[in-house]
């Protein structure tokens, strides 16, 4: 079994489809985090069950995040990897070159998903650790996204990874079809639909929230310093005497 995994992995359409299949989970990771963080223009409260939401269960979560680690650095190792076989099938580069079918998407996939993975440590250290932000607060993602995404640089370089985002899922959905042979080519392979819709909704509902921080659109809204902050914030306190 060992070895049929191993040669599975050296294999050229071995480490494609490991890349397929850690894509679709990062697709449906991203599709369900924009909408979590859609809660943003709910207030405090709302951002405050999503964050609730993902520690119902804390080895669920761990499982998850173990999950998701592995699939990103599975899928980076395989496409580092494919690119050193193909530079290696090939030292000397083509005189010219003229792809058939080739988009801007394609020809920017690598380095835009070395973007993306510089956005992710950025993201995760300012977001979840809370290292990389001026005033972080324990499960308060409203008031860390709404304080960490005001600042024009942050925002800026939130509105460039998204960018990227949308570039890489626009040309690897495409791939994973491709790849898995999910449908059949088709004779209008620029034609890419679905790849597009999902590409342009992930990034507008990504891009609203680092542009409605920036501008200063969600209200401020007292720190939560602990889960029974949040329970307070719920039921408003009787002041007593
Ligand atoms: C405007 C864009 C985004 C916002 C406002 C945002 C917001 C957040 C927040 C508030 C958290 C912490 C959640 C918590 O601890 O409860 C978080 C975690 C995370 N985000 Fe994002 N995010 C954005 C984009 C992205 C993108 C594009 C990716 C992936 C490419 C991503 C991947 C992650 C991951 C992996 C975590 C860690 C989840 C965990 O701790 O279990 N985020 N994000």
């Amino acid at each position: 079994m060992q070895v049929i995994l191993l040669r599975f992995w050296q294999s050229t359409i071995g480490k494609k489809v490991v890349m397929a299949v850690t894509g679709i989970i990062g697709i449906l990771f991203v599709i369900g985090h924009m909408l979590g963080n859609l809660t943003m223009f709910k207030g405090q409260e709302a951002m405050y069950d999503y964050a609730m939401l993902l520690r119902t269960s804390m080895p669920l979560l761990w499982a998850a995040r173990i999950g998701l680690i592995a699939a990103v650095v599975l899928h980076a190792l395989a496409a580092y990897q494919l690119t050193m076989m193909s530079r290696a099938a090939r030292p000397t580069a083509y005189a010219e070159r003229r792809p058939q079918v080739t988009t801007f998407a394609a020809r920017t996939i690598r380095w835009g998903g070395v973007l993306l993975l510089v956005f992710l440590v950025f993201h995760l250290l300012q977001l979840t650790v809370g290292v990389l932000h001026p005033d972080f607060t324990h499960l308060d993602p409203y008031n860390n996204v709404r304080i960490g995404l005001a600042n024009p640089l942050v925002a800026g370089f939130y509105v460039l990874a998204m960018a990227a985002l949308g570039l890489h899922l626009y040309h690897g959905t495409w791939a994973v079809v491709r790849t898995l042979g999910i449908a059949r080519p088709s004779t209008q392979p620029l034609k890419r639909r679905l790849a597009l819709a999902i590409a342009c909704i992930v990034v507008a509902g990504f891009t609203v929230i680092p542009i409605a921080a920036l501008l200063g659109k969600f209200a401020p809204a007292p720190k939560l310093v602990d889960a029974s902050a949040a329970t307070a914030l719920a039921t408003p306190a009787v002041e007593t005497r």
